[in-house]
């Protein structure tokens, strides 16, 4: 299949891509660089530097690679992700993330192509109250960045709906890892997932770490997340595209693994290859004691079993910041 992939020379898109690539598919990459880079990109699939939010230069790529080929999808990763920044910044957020899919379908309406596969988030879901959250559960983002994402979503339903086209949309939970060869991973300044900054600690790129609440109702009392291997969520998407194309109904899509593990949990495993120095601070306000994704739906429609475990994660990760040297 052709494929479109904008946002590929990010932290997931380039993982993708790779994924991609390796199932034989023709792979065209859309990035306007922000926070992707070049390195990340196969150098198998065809790069083009563009911003999504430019109607013009979006219509010349498509028309240019339409003339090699007809897409069968586009997959869309293009979007700024900082909570924080989300707030300070929501007109950025809502021109890049939802102006951006705008576009995006209006040139894939006027190119008439029909498929088309979504990156959201767990954070539409917002404080979610329940310890597994399924698809069906209530969608109350918290911050201008969920809130950008479930109009992404809903934009994309209407669309699809309008001109008979297909989209699947993945909500995805806690994503790390690094790819096995270590080629590509998470470079990101400024982060706030606690699989990267345990890891950072333990390669002394940080002082120490703190561990928000040790006193939840959970067996160690800290918070249980579901963490899932940026590779099996790649090839989620994969699996997302041909069911797509394959002419099955469009879908919305939990990618978590069912299974959670604790901050405590994180931090032994990290341990387990060099120390962690860490704290016990006070709990931060609306983190949920527990938050798993149900992925029975992924499962059931995609076949789709995440492969990789926390031991997985961690080792990759790791790994790709000795090998890159990434603080
Ligand atoms: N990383 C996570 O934990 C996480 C969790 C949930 C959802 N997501 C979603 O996954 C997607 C990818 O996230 P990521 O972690 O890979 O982020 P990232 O910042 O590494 O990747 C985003 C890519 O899109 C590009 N980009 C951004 N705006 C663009 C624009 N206007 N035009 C063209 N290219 C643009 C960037 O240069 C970058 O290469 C996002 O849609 C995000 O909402 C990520």
């Amino acid at each position: 299949m052709k494929v479109c992939v904008i946002g590929g020379a990010g932290y997931i898109g380039s993982h993708a891509v790779l994924e991609l690539v390796k199932d034989g598919h023709d792979v065209v990459v859309i990035d306007n660089l922000s926070t992707g880079t070049m390195d990340a990109v196969d150098e198998k699939a065809r790069f083009y530097l563009g911003d999504i939010t430019d109607e013009i230069k979006l219509r010349e790529i498509f028309t240019e690679e339409t003339k090699l080929g007809h897409f069968d999808a586009v997959m869309h990763f293009a979007a700024k992700i900082v909570v924080p920044e989300s707030v300070s910044h929501p007109l950025e957020y809502y021109h890049n993330n939802v102006e951006g899919v705008r576009i995006m379908l209006k040139t894939m309406v006027n190119q008439g192509i029909k498929n088309v596969i979504f990156s959201s988030t767990a954070a539409v879901y917002g404080d979610v109250k329940k310890d597994v959250c399924t698809e069906e559960d209530e969608l109350k983002p918290i911050n201008p960045y969920g809130e950008s994402k479930l109009a992404s979503e809903r934009m994309i339903h209407w669309v699809a709906q309008a001109y008979d086209m297909n989209y699947c949309i993945f909500r995805y939970f806690n994503v790390a890892g690094a790819h096995e060869s270590l080629k590509i991973g998470l470079k990101r300044d400024n982060l706030t997932h606690i699989i990267p900054i345990t890891v950072q600690t333990a390669l002394k790129l940080r002082d120490s770490m703190v561990v928000f609440g040790d006193d939840y109702l959970t067996p160690d009392g800290t918070c249980i997340r579901d963490y899932i291997h940026v590779a099996d969520l790649a090839f989620a998407h994969v699996l997302g595209m041909k069911y797509i194309v394959n002419g099955n109904k469009s879908a919305t899509i939990n990618l978590g693994s069912s299974t959670g593990y604790s901050v405590k949990q994180v931090i032994d495993e990290v341990s387990l290859h060099l120390p962690v120095n860490f704290s016990i601070g006070p709990r931060r306000p609306g983190d949920p004691a527990k938050l798993i994704a149900s992925s029975d739906r992924a499962k059931e429609l995609l076949g789709w079993i995440p492969k990789r475990t926390l031991k997985d994660i961690i080792l990759t990760d790791l790994n790709f910041r000795r090998k890159h040297e990434i603080r």
